[in-house]
């Protein structure tokens, strides 16, 4: 019988929208106000960052997929046939394709929290894998996961691409590492993309695009608040906005109040200044060395670091130390 995930507890659909509600509230109570990226991805935000992912200012993507065209063999070399892949915030699961393609997996777990990307993703991944079992978990990978069933002879192998582990302050960082570290098992590998610093003015143009995607990704928090929460909000009174915060090394993205307002929501209503923001997204940029150290940190020897021509983009192997 195969390695399978629960999540503990589950989250049905009702429970998800209770959450994103307990979350507006306590983000816009706080200050300085800030929501947390996951909820960026309903199913038009999952549509929107697919969008993005096309963007000629959005090198990310296309960096990490020239990595892993030229480098998968090299990554999985060490993995047995019949051995399991479980990936963290598979969103699309494009890039998976070329770590499925090797046919070293029998299963493989994508986990989101986006219920409609992972159900698109695992209808096109039956169809080009046939023999391949796939069992998608819409969970958040910060919770409480654990390996159920029987587990087969192979260890499970943990892909985490995509940069979101950006998404984290170096804390929560060391802290998640650790618990996939645990989850993943004494032999535990890790393939996790990471993206690396750069100059300011093509970090910034990634996330603030002249066709205005970003922006649309960034607002489709508040209409998420109208369609979900019944929010009464003005997207227009509120634009995106980019920075990068050298010190800290993280791309921040926020939206700014455009005028004294409210935003009414879930009982509630909050005031905004003019100039008020709220902070929707960081994504921590990263030195091979200093990640590795990160790694360290966490229990994780690394074992392989590949990068782009232009050094942009890493994906690097991981080990259970
Ligand atoms: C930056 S996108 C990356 C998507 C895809 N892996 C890629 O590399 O293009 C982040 C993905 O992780 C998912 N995600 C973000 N936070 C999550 C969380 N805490 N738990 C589960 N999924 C999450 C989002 O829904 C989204 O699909």
């Amino acid at each position: 019988m195969p390695v399978s995930l629960s999540a503990v507890p589950p989250h049905p659909e009702d429970c998800r929208l209770s959450e994103f509600a307990a979350a507006v509230l306590e983000g816009l109570s706080s200050s300085p106000r800030a929501l947390p990226c996951r909820f960026f991805y309903d199913a038009r935000g999952s549509e929107l960052f697919e969008a993005i992912t096309r963007l000629p200012e959005y090198y990310l993507t296309r960096a990490e997929t020239a990595i892993l065209e030229g480098g998968a063999e090299d990554l999985l070399a060490s993995v047995e046939p019949g051995a399991t892949l479980i990936e963290f915030g598979s969103g699309s699961s494009r890039k998976t394709e070329l770590l499925l393609g090797s046919g070293r997996f029998a299963v493989y777990t994508p986990i989101d929290v986006s219920s409609t990307a992972l159900a698109d993703a695992a209808a096109r991944l039956r169809r080009r894998f046939p023999a391949l079992a796939i069992t998608p978990l819409v969970a958040d990978f910060t919770a409480d996961l654990r390996l159920t069933g029987a587990c087969g002879t192979a260890p499970a192998v943990g892909f985490f691409p995509g940069s979101t582990i950006g998404n984290f302050n170096p804390w929560d960082a060391r802290a998640l590492l650790r618990r996939m570290g645990a989850l993943l098992g004494p032999d535990g590998r890790l393939v996790i993309g990471v993206d690396l610093r750069k100059d300011r003015e093509r970090l910034i143009a990634a996330y603030n695009d002249a066709a205005g995607v970003t922006a649309a990704f960034n607002l489709n928090l508040l209409a998420r608040m109208r369609r979900d929460l019944d929010a009464r909000v003005d997207l227009d009174a509120f634009a995106h906005r980019t920075l990068y915060n050298e010190t800290l090394g993280r791309i921040e993205m926020h939206l700014v109040s455009l005028a004294p307002q409210r935003i009414d929501v879930a009982g509630q209503s909050f005031a905004f200044a003019a100039g008020e923001t709220i902070h929707t997204e960081s994504s921590y940029k990263h030195t091979p060395e200093g990640f590795a150290a990160l790694a360290a940190a966490a229990g994780w020897r690394t074992r392989r670091i590949l990068t782009d021509d232009e050094k942009l983009f890493a994906v690097m192997l991981l080990e259970t130390d």
